[in-house]
């Protein structure tokens, strides 16, 4: 089994609602281990360049807006398949969708405000990953 990293963002739905702990018990109950976390509140500019590979799609304008609107929090988790087993607790990306006892079934609004995101990749990892921690900030 590979140890992975992954990049976990909870979303402002869930900052809202102040369920950052319950979601992250869920991630920790999953065997993935949180090495860096930072709650912050993202510009346009930034929102707009994690979220580039949608910018064609129609819901891309909605999907900045919503980013922005509250604090989210990003976060890198760690453990065995963490890119899989973090999908796998998250859900479906539509919560209608989603299994029973996963963070989305539990916790997501709808498709837009879905509460969390997760890398769907190693490589897309990597990426996101840099795109909000330098090394020296990821404590495994
Ligand atoms: P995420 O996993 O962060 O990846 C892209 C995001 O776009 C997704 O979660 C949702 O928040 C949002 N999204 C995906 N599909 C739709 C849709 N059909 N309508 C609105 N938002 C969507």
């Amino acid at each position: 089994m590979a140890i992975e990293r992954t990049l976990s963002i909870i979303k402002p739905d869930a900052t809202e609602r102040n369920i950052t702990g319950k979601i992250n018990a869920m991630f920790e109950d999953a065997g993935l281990r949180i090495v860096a976390q930072r709650r912050i509140r993202l510009s346009r500019e930034q929102a707009e360049a994690f979220y580039d590979v949608h910018k064609e799609r129609s819901f891309f304008g909605e999907l900045v807006d919503y980013m922005i609107s509250g604090p989210v929090v990003a976060q890198v988790l760690e453990g065995e398949n963490a890119v899989l087993a973090h999908r796998t607790v998250m859900g479906a990306t539509n919560p209608a969708q989603a299994d029973e006892g996963t963070v989305r079934k539990e916790f997501a609004l709808n498709v837009q405000e879905n509460s969390v995101h997760g890398s769907d990749s190693v490589e897309n990892a990597a990426k996101e990953i840099s795109f909000f921690f330098s090394d020296a900030e990821i404590v495994g």
